[in-house]
């Protein structure tokens, strides 16, 4: 069955303001909370999806909602970056910046094998901030990144252009806010 980009993208609501004024956020929660909706959305996701990935990771916490059904789909294991202060053993860690301040992301120092393919997955690009983070701990364990993926790209935020100065992984989205790829 072929997926449908615009069904996914018609079904992202656009919320002004928040999380904070002049900020349009793409909310995804009717994405997810439609059936229909929720299985393109993984669908149109899988079919972009190289060939021979031997793990999927996600990023905490929108990450986590496609990555898990892809890794299902694909027949491998799911690993999860996390924020700080949720995983129990012991972590790689890496901070990024944010508008206002910074962030950390943690791995699992035990989580990937020098050499797997790795597809990493979040719900959405837009600085590049998370992504970039993310892939500088998939490559401290020698793994190869297979693709990055998300459901939603926002353009214009500079995120591909952020994201190419730690990664030459292949980069792909369903959707981005100038329509569907
Ligand atoms: C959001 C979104 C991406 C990230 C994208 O996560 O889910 O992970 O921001 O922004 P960037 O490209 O500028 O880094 P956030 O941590 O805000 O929330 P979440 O826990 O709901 O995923
Ligand atoms: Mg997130």
């Amino acid at each position: 069955m072929s997926s449908n980009p615009q069904s996914v993208a018609s079904l992202i609501r656009d919320v002004k303001d928040f999380p904070k004024p002049g900020v349009l956020f793409k909310d995804i929660t009717p994405v997810i909370g439609d059936p229909k909706g929720l299985k393109a959305s993984i669908e149109a996701m899988l079919e972009k999806v190289p060939d021979g990935v031997d793990a999927v990771c996600g990023i905490e916490t929108r990450g986590f909602l496609f990555g898990v059904p892809i890794a299902l789909e694909l027949g491998v294991g799911f690993v999860p970056i996390r924020k700080p202060g949720k995983l129990p053993s012991d972590i790689y860690q890496e901070s990024f910046d944010l508008e206002y301040g910074s962030s950390v992301l943690n791995i699992h120092q035990d989580a990937l094998e020098k050499g797997q393919r790795v597809l990493l997955i979040d719900d959405l690009l837009a600085t590049g901030g998370t992504l970039s983070a993310a892939a500088k701990l998939i490559d401290r364990f020698d793994a190869q990144l297979a693709q990055i993926q998300v459901l939603v790209e926002l353009c214009g935020l500079g995120g591909r252009e952020n994201l190419a100065k730690v990664t030459s992984a292949p980069f792909s989205a369903v959707v981005t806010d100038k329509g569907s790829e």
